[in-house]
C-alpha cells in the first residue's frame, strides 16, 4: 500500500528525501511553470527533468530522455525521482524509475485531480507505444505519495471536471454515503482534501486486496469499457475528448446495463444519470458509430474468450465485476443512453 502524506506544507518533503544519494524532479512544461515554484527552496536546486506536456508525450522518447539524464548524472540505485505532475508524469516517471538500474525509488506528487484520486496511487506505471495506450508498464508502488490540493488552484477547469467522473465512480462502486454527500463541487480546500482522501482510501483498499487485477481491482473499471472505446475512437478520429468525459459517458451506458445484469433499480439509474450530467461533461458520440465502438471494446483487457466483460453496479455504492454482455445488449444500451 502507498505511504500517503496529506499536507499543505511541502517542506515535509525535506526529511523524507534525506538519505538518497541524489534527487531528481520530473515535471512537464505546465507543472514546471505552476507547480515547481511551490516546492521548498531546498529542492529547487535539484536536477529538474522537463518533458513536454500532453498524453502524446507519455512515450518512449520522454522515457529515454529521463533515463539519459539519470545516466549522465551518474545516478546510482540509491537515487530518487520525484514525479511532480498529473497522471501523465506519474505514469511516465514511475515507469522510468522502476526500470532504471532495475528500479530506483520514486515519489509521486500529483498535481491534477485525476493524479491525486487515481493515477499516483495503486502502483501501475506505464507509457504508450504509438497508439497503444499503456502498452509498456510495470507494477511498482511509489515510495511516498504527497497529496496537496493547493496544486489544483491552477488546474484548468475542464481537467478538474473531467477528473470528477472518477470521483463519482468511486462513490458508485464503493461508497453510497459519499455519493449522497456529493451534491456540489467542493469549494473549500478542506472539502477538496476530504473527497480526495476518501477516493484514495477506496482505491488503496481495492488495490491492496488485488494488486494485479485478478478480481476486485476490476471494479475500478466501471464506466471504462465503453469509456475507453469512446476515448480511443475520439483520438483515432482526431476529435479527442478528455478521459473523464469519455468515462462519464461510459458510466451512463454501463449503469443502464446494470439494470438488466446487476440489479440496479431504475430510480437509482435516473439518479446516476442526473448527477453525472450535473458534475461532468459526458462525451458526445454523434460522430461515432456503435459498430466502431464495439470494435474497440473487443480489444478490452478484461475480456475473456472473446466475450466483452464489464464491471457493473448492483446498487449505488455496490459494484460487481466479470459480467459478460452480448454485443447486441451493448449496442442497445449505447443507442438508448447516448444516441
Ligand atoms: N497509473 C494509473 O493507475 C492511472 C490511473 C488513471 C489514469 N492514469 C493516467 O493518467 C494520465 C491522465 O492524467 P491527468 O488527467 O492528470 O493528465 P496530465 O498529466 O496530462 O494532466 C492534464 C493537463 O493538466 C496539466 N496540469 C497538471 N497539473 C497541473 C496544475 N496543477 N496546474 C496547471 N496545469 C496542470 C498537465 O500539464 C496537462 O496539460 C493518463 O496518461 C492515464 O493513462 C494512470
Amino acid at each position: 500500500m502507498n505511504s500517503i502524506l496529506y499536507t499543505h506544507d511541502l517542506s515535509q518533503l525535506l526529511p523524507i528525501v534525506e538519505g538518497y544519494s541524489a534527487v531528481f524532479i520530473l515535471v512537464d512544461s505546465n507543472t514546471e511553470k505552476y507547480c515547481l515554484p511551490l516546492l521548498p527552496e531546498e529542492l529547487k536546486g535539484k536536477d529538474v527533468i522537463i518533458v513536454p506536456a500532453g498524453e502524446e508525450n507519455k512515450n518512449l522518447a520522454s522515457c529515454t530522455k529521463i533515463l539519459h539524464v539519470l545516466t549522465e548524472k551518474n545516478a546510482d540505485r540509491h537515487a530518487l525521482l520525484i514525479n511532480l505532475g498529473g497522471g501523465m508524469i506519474t505514469d511516465l516517471g514511475g515507469f522510468a524509475a522502476s526500470t532504471y538500474k532495475r528500479g530506483i525509488d520514486f515519489f509521486n506528487v500529483p498535481t491534477s485531480l485525476l493524479g491525486m484520486v487515481d493515477a499516483a496511487i495503486g502502483g501501475k506505471t506505464g507509457i504508450n507505444l504509438e497508439n497503444y495506450k499503456n502498452q509498456l508498464g510495470t507494477f511498482q508502488i511509489a515510495k511516498n505519495v504527497i497529496v496537496n490540493d493547493i496544486f489544483l488552484d491552477t488546474l484548468p477547469d475542464a481537467e478538474f471536471k473531467s477528473a470528477y467522473a472518477e470521483v463519482l465512480k468511486y462513490a458508485l462502486i464503493a461508497d453510497k454515503e459519499m455519493w449522497n454527500e456529493l451534491n456540489s463541487v467542493p469549494e473549500t480546500s478542506r472539502e477538496r482534501m476530504d473527497i480526495i482522501k476518501r477516493c484514495i482510501n477506496i482505491k488503496n483498499e481495492i488495490t491492496l486486496s488485488d494488486p494485479h487485477e485478478k478480481a476486485e481491482r476490476k471494479l475500478l473499471n466501471f464506466g471504462h469499457t465503453v469509456g475507453h472505446a469512446i476515448e480511443g475512437l475520439s483520438h483515432e478520429k482526431n476529435k479527442p475528448v478528455l478521459h473523464g468525459e469519455a468515462i462519464a459517458a461510459g458510466m451512463m451506458v454501463e449503469s443502464y446495463l446494470s439494470i438488466a445484469k446487476g440489479e440496479l433499480s431504475e430510480p437509482e439509474f435516473i439518479e446516476i444519470l442526473s448527477k453525472i450530467k450535473l458534475f461532468c461533461n459526458p462525451a458526445n458520440i454523434d460522430d461515432f458509430s456503435i459498430e466502431e465502438l464495439l470494435a474497440f471494446m473487443r480489444q478490452d483487457k478484461k475480456n475473456y474468450k472473446s466475450e466483452i466483460r464489464f464491471s457493473l453496479l448492483k446498487s449505488i455504492g455496490d459494484g460487481i465485476f466479470d459480467i459478460g454482455i452480448s454485443e447486441e445488449e451493448i449496442a442497445e444500451a449505447i443507442g438508448i443512453v447516448l444516441k
